[in-house]
């Protein structure tokens, strides 16, 4: 096993049988090795500092049906919402009071958020936040559109591959959505300009070792600016309401993977990590992840915001967020700085 993380660290990829071999032997040991390298290669590149990334979630309409999901369009039992552009902007003044520098524009796939109302929006916060980053993370489009939201000002983009087995892919999705062109609007992304985030859920239904071997080769072929991973969660009105949620110590060990696997790309300690564990998101950092992408949506919308059940941050505790993130990063010796956090070639 040793040997296997040792050569992951020197060759920053396995083959596809040592990848599963990996996922279906680490134990205990071989994590706090992992995790030892994992946070020896952040801290060269990131030092101790950890970027944070201010969510905006302005719509939970959605026209897809992942199986998975809890704003999907077949969940009737959703108080659905849209933030207007005043309403982002206000959320973005707050974020960049408290110290953000990047605003994180995700939403279901709403199409009334027509191309116009997307480029004014994006234009309006390029003007009043000229020095953060703006991130889209608003699904599939055509080459066209992110190029008109990139000369926006829009920056970059997530758009979680999801799995990159076809098998697996259809079992999550309805026919109405394909791998091929997931993978086509990533390429398109990354062509345009774009900084690329892409990622995975770790136990989503069906997931088998083998897909997530096929994940990290598919992850390492793409080589994307970030890669956000975090345990499939179930939502009580999907139809994988009744599947266990995925594996903390599996997520963090794929975390400190990819560490490995791509040194100096931006990785963060996800939300649904912090929902299966109290420590998630902390863990999260001392296996390789070096960012938190906390909620600055208005609190009375972030109940309404769930994906998956018992989301964190979204009751009357939320107003504290920002204190209590600060706090959990320092108690691990790592702090929070108010930067842009863009990828850095090396
Ligand atoms: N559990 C965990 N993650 C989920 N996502 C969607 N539904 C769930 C769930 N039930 C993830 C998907 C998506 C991202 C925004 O949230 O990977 O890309
Ligand atoms: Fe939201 Fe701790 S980060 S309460």
């Amino acid at each position: 096993m040793r040997e296997l993380i040792d050569k992951l660290y020197k060759n920053h990829n396995l083959e596809k049988e040592e990848f599963i071999y990996l996922i279906e032997n680490f134990d205990k040991d071989t994590s706090e090795y992992l995790f030892s390298l994992a946070q020896t290669t952040s801290q060269e590149h990131f030092q101790k500092e950890v970027y944070i990334r201010g969510l905006i979630e302005f719509t939970n309409y959605c026209k897809n049906d992942c199986y998975y999901c809890g704003i999907r369009r077949g969940n009737k039992n959703v108080s659905r919402y849209r933030l207007s552009k005043e309403e982002i902007l206000s959320c973005c003044q707050n974020g960049y009071e408290l110290g953000f520098r990047t605003f994180v524009l995700q939403g279901g796939e709403d199409p009334a958020f027509t191309d116009e109302i997307m480029i004014d929006i994006i234009k309006a916060m390029r003007e009043g936040y000229p020095d953060c980053a703006i991130t889209l993370s608003i699904g599939e489009k055509s080459y066209d559109q992110y190029q008109a939201y990139y000369e926006a000002g829009a920056n970059r983009f997530l758009l979680r591959h999801e799995t990159a087995n076809e098998e697996h892919y259809k079992k999550l999705h309805p026919e109405s959505l394909s791998l091929e062109n997931r993978k086509e609007c990533l390429r398109n992304l990354k062509e345009i300009g774009y900084q690329v985030g892409t990622g995975f859920m770790v136990g989503s239904p069906y997931q088998t070792p083998e897909c997530l071997a096929e994940d990290l080769a598919f992850i390492k072929e793409l080589s994307p600016q970030m890669v956000g991973i975090g345990p499939f969660i179930p939502h009580k009105e999907t139809p994988f309401k009744d599947f266990p949620a995925g594996s903390m110590d599996l997520t963090l060990f794929l975390i400190g993977m990819l560490r490995l696997m791509l040194p100096n790309a931006l990785i963060p300690a996800t939300t649904a990590l912090g929902t299966i564990d109290p420590k998630g998101r902390e863990k999260g950092i001392l296996s390789g992840s070096n960012v938190l992408m906390p909620n600055l949506s208005p609190i009375g919308v972030r109940k309404k915001y769930e994906l998956y059940d018992n989301k964190i941050c979204t009751g009357e505790e939320a107003a504290e967020c920002n204190v209590c993130l600060r706090n959990r990063v320092a108690s691990i010796g790592y702090n929070v700085v108010e930067k842009r956090g863009d990828f850095v070639e090396i």
